[in-house]
């Protein structure tokens, strides 16, 4: 189901205007803040944003969320990495404080909007493990029966998530050819030569991972060869290689400490941090993860994007692996 202006959605009372940094997405920034505009209007709201890796559903999200200036905003993910572990969603699940064991999600989600508005963002909902999905599921269509909250879901599965059939969605594809422009000029220093930016927006089809990642870190007439090497590009393997790379320059100990933070199941800074110091990690190896764009880490433990973390656990031998599950591990909790 593909959203479409219907009689369950008010028409927005004055524009929108798309928040600084974000380019294009008017009609996706709308619908959005159509989202928030029902719940203060005293309705539940819930939409699904499906599209394909690296299209810019995070970046909606994280707009969303700095939007909802007032609003509690509840948010988990899904993590590749901790996709095995039961309930491990709702566990790194943050914004709802405390919660008497079992209490339903629907009711702490009903209870907090007693107080304040609730934005409730579940990002990469296909990485979720099943019980914290359905459970999140759930609760998007119980809510609307228990108080008004907004919920908003991200997945990049090809066909669909089936725990949320039947919700409201919303299709995020590539940007349009001006958009892919102003992003990929954002990312470099110096303006392209215009044949090898026509080739490089041609490519990339409006992927903005693609457009903001893979230009930033190689040269771009190497980067538009390479992407008109195979027919259609696999953005996907391109962007992972590229990650990559960046990985192996880095020192050993900033490596060592990517490893940790890609194999937590519950990308807790505090706990990798711990585990880290010991074994020589300091703030200059922090440094060079986030100035190779891979890792920002600070109070939130946060991969510039999933393909990092995949490059970072492949960069990683197995017995590299097992030693930074080892000193998790040891880490008291
Ligand atoms: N509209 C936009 N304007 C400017 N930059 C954008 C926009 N959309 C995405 N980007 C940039 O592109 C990168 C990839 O976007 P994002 O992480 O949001 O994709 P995604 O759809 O969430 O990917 P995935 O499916 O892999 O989770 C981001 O780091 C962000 O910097
Ligand atoms: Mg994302």
């Amino acid at each position: 189901m593909t959203i479409a202006p219907s009689a369950h959605c008010p028409p927005p009372i004055a524009p929108v205007p798309a928040p600084r940094g974000l380019f294009g997405r008017g009609r996706e920034w709308v619908a959005l803040a159509r989202l928030l505009d029902q719940v203060e209007a005293g309705h539940s709201a819930t939409l699904v944003l499906h599209g394909d890796l690296g299209a810019g559903k995070t970046t909606l999200l994280r707009h969303l969320q700095d939007h909802a200036t007032g609003w509690r905003v509840v948010r988990t993910e899904g993590l590749e990495a901790a996709r095995a572990v039961r309930l491990g969603g709702l566990r790194r699940l943050v914004g709802l404080g405390p919660h008497a064991p079992g209490a339903a999600l629907t009711d702490r989600l009903a209870r907090a909007a007693l107080r304040e508005p609730v934005l409730c963002i579940v990002d990469d909902a296909h990485w979720l493990d099943r019980e914290s999905l359905c459970a999140l599921a759930e609760a998007a269509w119980a809510i609307p029966h228990a108080a008004p909250v907004a919920m908003v879901f991200a997945h990049s599965a090809p066909g669909g998530l089936d725990a949320l059939i039947g919700l409201r969605e919303m299709a995020v594809g590539g940007l349009a050819e001006r958009d892919a422009r102003v992003l990929l000029r954002s990312v470099l220093p110096c303006p392209l030569d215009a044949r090898v930016e026509d080739r490089i927006v041609a490519r990339t089809a409006g992927n903005a991972l693609a457009l903001s990642e893979l230009a930033r870190w190689q040269a771009p007439d190497t980067l538009a060869d390479a992407l008109e090497r195979c027919a259609p590009p696999d953005l996907a393997d391109l962007i992972a290689a590229s990650y990559r790379r960046r990985i192996e320059r880095l020192p050993a100990i900033t490596r060592r400490l990517l490893t940790m933070a890609a194999v937590d199941p519950c990308a807790d800074p505090a706990r990798v941090w711990s585990a880290a110091r010991p074994l020589g990690a300091n703030a200059a190896a922090v440094a060079a993860a986030n100035a190779a764009g891979i890792l920002e880490f600070g109070h939130d433990l946060r991969f510039h994007h999933p393909l990092a973390r995949a490059a970072a656990l492949d960069a990683a031998t197995a017995q590299e692996r097992h030693e930074a599950y080892r000193a998790l591990r040891a880490v008291p909790v």
